[in-house]
């Protein structure tokens, strides 16, 4: 219950990077659906939304806000979605809600992403929380034996398939020292759709929620 208000809090602190009128890139999960119903409940005025994922749609479209095609939006100036860890680069691991590969399309189309959270997502070392890598599904297996060798334990995830229709594999058991390099070394595997490290295209803003209130960190 005190993540839940810790991650309102942070949800509530991005309001003030909304431009009214403006399209809106919107991302994925818990923390970014209390984003969304605040959003609504205080009469946000946007022109339209540019959602990572079905579900995020659907939350938006209920509340009345237009979801439109990033093909039909062009470039975005404000991107606002979630993470499962953040390290103090403001690098990411994101991909918890499967939503990896559309998040991070959207993200390198916006000029500043501000990522909410709450505030255990702050760690020094990326890796406690295992890394997701949407892959095609023909190459799930090669794929699996790969991330072996860069010293990861991959699992598949059961009974989920992306909005791209794709399997992921949670790779546990990194230490993710170098984000970059091991960023560029899962990409480089065949078959890899998406690894959901964020370190090339890290957030520009960090909101950390906490049930007495937010800070903010900026890399
Ligand atoms: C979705 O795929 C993820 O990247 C989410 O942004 C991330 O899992 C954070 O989710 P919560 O806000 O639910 O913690």
């Amino acid at each position: 219950m005190s993540q839940d208000l810790a991650k309102r809090k942070a949800a509530e602190a991005a309001l003030r990077y909304v431009v009214q009128g403006e399209m809106l890139g919107v991302g994925t999960g818990s923390t970014v659906n209390h984003f969304i119903d605040l959003l609504a409940e205080r009469h946000f005025d946007i022109a339209a939304a540019v959602s990572s994922s079905e579900a995020s749609t659907e939350r938006l479209r209920a509340h009345g806000f237009k979801v439109i095609d990033l093909n039909a939006a062009g470039p975005l100036s404000v991107y606002v979605d979630g993470a499962d860890e953040s390290n103090h680069q403001l690098q990411l691991i994101k991909g918890g809600g499967a939503a990896l590969t559309r998040e991070k399309i959207i993200a390198g189309a916006s000029a500043v992403f501000v990522c909410i959270a709450d505030e255990s997502k702050l760690v020094d070392t990326l890796g406690a929380f295992p890394l997701p890598v949407e892959v095609l599904p023909m190459a799930r297996s090669f794929v699996a034996r790969e991330l072996v060798k860069l010293g990861g334990e991959p699992v598949l995830r059961a009974n989920v398939i992306t909005d791209n229709g794709n399997p992921i594999i949670d790779v546990r058991g990194l230490r993710i020292t170098d984000p970059r390099a091991l960023e560029t070394a899962i990409n480089t595997i065949p078959g890899v759709v998406t690894v959901g490290l964020f370190a090339h295209r890290p957030a520009d803003r960090l909101i950390l929620g906490s049930p007495s209130g937010v800070r903010e960190v900026v890399a």
